[in-house]
């Protein structure tokens, strides 16, 4: 990593110039392979140092377009202290209509800042980083907030793509033993898809594809979403009188009645009421924030005790901190292993005068 290097004061001629490095996504996969534990302790370091306010974390920039808009690029600007010490952007996109054209709907790439100088340092392939910082989240939240009752062995997922992929990886990672596994997903394709990647894995449990949300979501005691629904699509409470963990990752499936009738915990009380979120639309209709239970860090540090006797629900908005932590994590593997790109002559211009 770069360091503020004074001037040679012999002769006053400028310092070296910071270096600046490309890792690519082939890289950083390396790096993070096998690595899910260590991820999952990270994100929730992370989420320690955020909920000790030692972060900057302001809101994120939506880039929307009149001309396609489905699609939007997110700006999500971050500092974060601890022992990580790193400020940064990431830069991520979202083209839903790439899946039909066989790419994945989002793309990224991380900048880290030295927090010395300023001066941006490297270039992440971030797409990975994005899709392990939002598993490791999820899994830390399915961890904190089941404590306290039989862990769940069915879980569910609603909208599985690259995310829903992640997601089951990380809990499996964790320590999580599924006897049954719900898929729902609009797209046939993408559950069938799905259901061959479970096949892949070590004891998935049984697989059944569900024909409805309804179906899956009363089966199940483990129920992630994972979709791209831009408004809830489900309003039934009654669904959930079994008292599931849901992980809202995609965060506009739940109508506010569902919420209303739940344990709310969310990783950031500013960004999650935001952009007409589920917990957005709560706070709209009720005019407070009551309905909150508090943030997970809070649940980590005992603040906020998780009851069992209604459905509990995280809605993870998904913090710029996360990004740098893990972004930052690669980058240090990436050094240590002695296989940093740098791009030669990058900062070229090094004297003022
Ligand atoms: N909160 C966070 O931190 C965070 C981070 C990353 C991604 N996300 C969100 O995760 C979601 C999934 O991302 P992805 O990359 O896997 O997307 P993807 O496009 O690869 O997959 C989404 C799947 O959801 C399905 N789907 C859409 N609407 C549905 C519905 N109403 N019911 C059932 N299935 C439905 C689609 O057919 C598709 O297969 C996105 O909404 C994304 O914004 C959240």
């Amino acid at each position: 990593m770069t360091t503020l290097l004074p001037r040679d004061s012999a002769t006053g001629a400028p310092a070296p110039a910071p270096t600046f490095a490309v890792i690519s996504g082939g890289q950083v996969a390396e790096v993070l392979h096998g690595r899910e534990r260590e991820t999952i302790a990270l994100v929730e370091e992370t989420y320690r140092v955020h909920g000790l306010g030692d972060s900057v974390n302001p809101p994120s920039y939506f880039l929307k377009f009149p001309d396609r808009p489905s699609s939007r690029i997110i700006a999500l600007p971050a500092s974060v202290g601890g022992s990580v010490q790193v400020d940064g952007l990431k830069w991520i996109s979202s083209f839903p209509e790439n899946v039909a054209a066989g790419i994945p709907r989002a793309s990224a790439v991380l900048i880290l800042n030295d927090h010395a100088t300023g001066y941006p340092f490297a270039c992440l392939e971030s797409s990975i980083i994005s899709a392990v910082r939002t598993a490791a989240s999820a899994a830390a939240g399915a961890d904190h907030l089941s404590r306290g009752r039989a862990r769940p062995r069915t879980v569910g997922f609603i909208g599985v793509g690259l995310i829903a992929r992640y997601i089951h990886t990380y809990l499996r990672a964790g320590g999580w033993e599924f006897d049954e596994v719900g898929v729902h997903d609009l797209s046939l394709d993408s559950a069938r898809g799905f259901c061959g990647y479970l096949e892949t894995c070590d004891s998935p449990g049984n697989i059944t594809i569900h024909e409805s949300a309804e179906s899956l979501v009363k089966a199940c005691d483990l129920i992630v979403f994972a979709t791209i629904a831009g408004k809830p699509h489900v309003h039934d409470p009654s669904w959930f009188a079994h008292n599931p963990v849901v992980l809202h990752v995609s965060l506009r499936d739940l109508a506010p009645e569902i919420l209303l009738g739940a344990t709310n915990v969310v990783d950031d009380v500013e960004h999650c009421l935001k952009a007409d979120t589920s917990p957005h639309l709560v706070e709209q209709l009720t005019g407070n924030r009551d309905f909150l239970a508090g943030t997970l860090a809070e649940v980590m540090a005992g603040q906020v005790t998780i009851r069992h006797d209604r459905p509990v629900i995280f809605s993870p908005f998904g913090l710029g901190v996360l990004d740098l932590a893990v972004g930052k994590y690669v980058y240090d593997e990436v050094v240590r292993r002695g296989g940093l790109n740098v791009v030669e002559d990058f900062f070229h211009e090094m004297r003022r005068h």
